[in-house]
């Protein structure tokens, strides 16, 4: 079948890369942004462009602090679908993971697979929700301490530096950093095996990178609930649920 084809060319291939979006963290319990309950239901995207950020950070950061009460609720772990990955990692099936999420769970996959440090390259292309940054200073900082701040009253919450803090992701009217999506285009290009994931790969960079990634020598492969705009250029798309395709596919892996 499909997966069994899929599972053969990753065990062939030199490079394979795993795209991934919201889907794969849905079965954690972090809401999706577009379909049933999506968080764009909710929000409007308007309210969190960059622009607003500059403009209006106290009304930016009010806003954040109730978009990201709605999206990181409580205590998130990875699924077995992060897992299954982390571990394919482990197997040196996987170069690199390639996600939009900014909820690190990828990250914590990888760390609980194994103590040793997994070889796979992980990019977290719109950012890490978890981490605050001062665009002033450069400051990195968790995000709880800030976020709790904020919820106290302290609208926008500021660096000791007198800079606002800003969530350490890409917002909308902002560009991705230049080397990071060099990078996620050049893994893109060079992957035998493109799987991409939980992802409704219909905004930019999404839209483009398995396109990037097809040619008569690369597998590319759909993992999704619903259609994608992409599905006509893949060559395998399983429209199921990726808790029961991830396993799989590493069982398969394994055999
Ligand atoms: P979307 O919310 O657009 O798409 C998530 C997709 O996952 C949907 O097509 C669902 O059908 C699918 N899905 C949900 N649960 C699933 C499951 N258990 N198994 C398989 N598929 C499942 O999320 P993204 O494509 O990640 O950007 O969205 C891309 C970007 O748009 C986000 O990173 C965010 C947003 O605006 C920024 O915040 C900058």
């Amino acid at each position: 079948d499909d997966l069994e084809r899929l599972a053969a060319d990753i065990g062939r291939a030199d490079t394979v890369v795993a795209f991934t979006g919201a889907g794969i963290s849905a079965p954690s319990g972090v809401p999706t942004f577009r379909g049933d309950n999506g968080v764009w239901e909710h929000f409007d995207e308007g309210q969190f462009t960059y622009g607003r950020f500059q403009r209006d950070p106290e009304g930016f950061w009010a806003d954040r602090l109730e978009l990201q009460r709605v999206m990181f609720d409580g205590e998130f772990e990875p699924n077995v679908a992060h897992e299954a990955l982390a571990a394919m990692g482990r197997k040196e099936h996987l170069e690199a993971i390639l996600t939009q999420n900014t909820d690190g769970l990828h990250a914590d996959a990888a760390d609980s697979v194994s103590s040793d440090s997994s070889e796979t390259t992980l990019l977290e292309l719109h950012g890490n929700a978890r981490r605050v940054h001062c665009p002033d200073c450069g400051r990195r900082t968790d995000c709880d301490p800030v976020f709790e701040r904020a919820a106290d009253g302290e609208l926008p919450p500021t660096c000791d530096c007198g800079g606002v803090y800003k969530p350490d992701v890409v917002l909308f009217g902002e560009q991705l950093p230049g080397a990071v999506i060099q990078r996620a285009r050049a893994l893109a290009r060079e992957s035998d095996v493109f799987l991409a994931i939980g992802s409704s790969l219909v905004v930019e960079p999404a839209a483009s990178l398995p396109r990037l990634a097809a040619s008569p020598e690369t597998t590319v492969g759909i993992v999704n609930l619903e259609p994608t705009p992409v599905d006509s250029t893949a060559d395998v798309v399983c429209q199921e649920d990726v808790t029961a395709v991830l396993p799989r596919l590493r069982d398969l892996l394994a055999e």
